[in-house]
């Protein structure tokens, strides 16, 4: 038997090997994972996921663990060793991903539900009891296809490639029924049947999962043939659930424009407004409404991934060790990182702060090159900004705010009208609204701006209740819009890409 094992640490990618029999807290502690009671098995702050291999459940994992979480493979690291080679999921090192614990209408119907949201970036999976619309389980994971590409349009073009396609497609069907069979070991119950699983996702995400050729999205229009509904049985998609149910993807919009925005339309009940309201998903790929009871626009705008902290020098997911939020304390920057751990990179929501920061330091400036001429700002160390990262969040936020303006215009509005922007996807609910307003991402006043949770996951949880043709009409209701093809479209990114001179946090 060899004298040392491996670990794998999830998500990182880090393959450490370790003598046998290594205490994981010593393992562990050198990867900035903390144990918040000193390793005394009190407090669940080192969980970890056994993927691969075993650890066993000593007692005191028994008091502190609950039975779903222990049948789903949680462990207290403090309480266990290396014995055999294991790939964990470090609980610290979980990305901020956005569920839904929102109460709504509905009339009750037998059995079980469950609701998706697939997201470029992550997948959210809820457990409903359908006679009480109450969730049971809760499982969120990162999109498998993250691995060919962080945004879209990298995904598109893997998938345009010989079998990419299939290879997309398969790692996203099969991801998906892990997590359903997860959900359902979480919640055991012999009875149980599910009656149907409703997904919802960007236009990208709707033909990846539904196997649909993506190769006009590669292309100008990007207009792809079809978004329509599609069903399947839980069997044809390789998943074995109880009572083989019925699973439908939700329709898209138009455009990149997909069944996560339909579905935040109806959580919000933005198709019901006698005012003007604004949605905005902030993600790679911007998507907005704007509309009400009469009439709906939508576009959707290639923001780049500086939101997710993609293509930033330091740039990191919002996860343990990301530099989170930056404020202006007593003329300098303070630095708040996710996890209370020594900093390691900076996410999307400490990038748009840190900027913020300094145009109110006169650091930098509304072209957003820094005022000394440098080419990098220190926020705390090693964690700093460059030059390049503010040209890319400019590049994100121009796109974000020049879609926005562009749309309200086409719907003969103006921002002062629109009551409501709500704001959809985990970036736009953890995300700084004065940040966002200094920067000039989102050019309204604080009262305006309503961070609303995961509208796309809570869409999905109504449409359990809701007859499939509503949605079919409500798509057909919004019209899409083409950024690109409107008068003055490349001077308003432009001229959206500046940074508002001065700022007046009360407005
Ligand atoms: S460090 Fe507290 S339970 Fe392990």
């Amino acid at each position: 038997m060899s004298e040392t094992v491996r670990i794998r640490l999830r998500p990182m990618g880090v393959d450490i090997d370790t003598p046998r029999g290594t205490p994981l807290q010593d393992v562990l502690f050198s990867y900035g994972v903390e144990f918040p009671c000193g390793g005394n098995g009190r407090c669940k702050g080192c969980r970890v996921r056994v993927i691969e291999g075993s650890l066993p459940v000593t007692p005191a994992q028994e008091t502190m663990l609950s039975a779903d979480e222990r049948a789903a493979g949680w462990r207290l690291s403090c309480q266990c060793r290396a014995e055999e080679d294991l790939t964990l999921e470090l609980a610290q090192w979980e990305a901020q991903i956005l569920a839904d614990t929102s109460a709504f209408a509905f009339t009750p119907r037998q059995g079980y539900g469950v609701a998706v949201d697939v997201g470029s970036t992550t997948l959210v999976a809820q457990l409903l009891d359908l006679s009480r619309a109450e969730v049971l389980a809760v499982r969120s994971a990162l999109n498998p296809q993250a691995r060919y590409g962080a945004d879209i349009m990298s995904r598109v073009a893997h998938a345009v490639e010989p079998a990419g396609r299939a290879t997309l497609v398969k790692a996203l069907r099969k991801h998906i029924g892990k997590m359903l069979g997860e959900l359902l070991e979480a919640h055991p119950d012999q009875s149980r049947t599910i009656h149907d699983v409703v997904l919802v996702g960007n236009s990208v995400m709707h033909h990846l999962f539904c196997d649909i050729d993506v190769t006009p999205f590669s292309h100008y229009p990007f207009q792809p043939e079809t978004l329509a509904q599609r069903a399947f049985t839980a069997r044809e998609l390789g998943w074995n659930l109880p009572g083989d149910p019925g699973v439908r993807f939700l329709p898209g919009i138009g455009g990149f424009v997909g069944s996560d925005i339909l579905a935040g339309v109806l959580a919000t009940g933005l198709h019901r407004s006698q005012d003007v309201q604004v949605l905005v998903d902030l993600g790679t790929n911007g998507e907005i409404v704007v509309g009400n009871r009469d009439r709906l626009l939508c576009a959707s705008t290639a923001a780049g991934p500086a939101f997710e902290g993609a293509r930033i020098y330091m740039g990191m997911r919002a996860s343990t060790g990301a530099v989170s939020a930056v404020h202006v304390k007593d003329g300098h920057l303070e630095c708040r990182v996710l996890g209370n751990v020594p900093p390691r990179g900076i996410c999307g929501s400490g990038l748009v702060d840190a900027v913020a920061s300094a145009l109110t330091l006169g650091l930098v400036k509304p072209g957003g090159r820094f005022e000394d001429g440098g080419s990098s700002l220190m926020l705390c160390p090693p964690v700093k900004v460059s030059q390049t990262d503010i040209r890319e969040l400019q590049l994100a936020k121009g796109a974000i705010a020049a879609g926005i303006r562009l749309l309200i215009r086409e719907f003969g509005t103006t921002h002062e009208q629109v009551t409501k922007v709500l704001l959809a996807g985990a970036f736009g609910n953890y995300v700084d609204t004065d940040s966002a307003r200094r920067i000039g991402l989102l050019p309204f006043e604080s009262a305006q701006i309503h961070p609303s949770g995961n509208t796309a996951l809570l869409g999905a949880k109504i449409a359990l209740f809701t007859p499939p043709e509503t949605f079919d009409e409500l798509a057909g209701r919004i019209e899409h819009v083409s950024l690109s093809s409107l008068d003055g479209f490349q001077d308003t990114y432009v001229e959206e890409m500046l940074f508002p001179p001065a700022f007046n946090s009360n407005e």
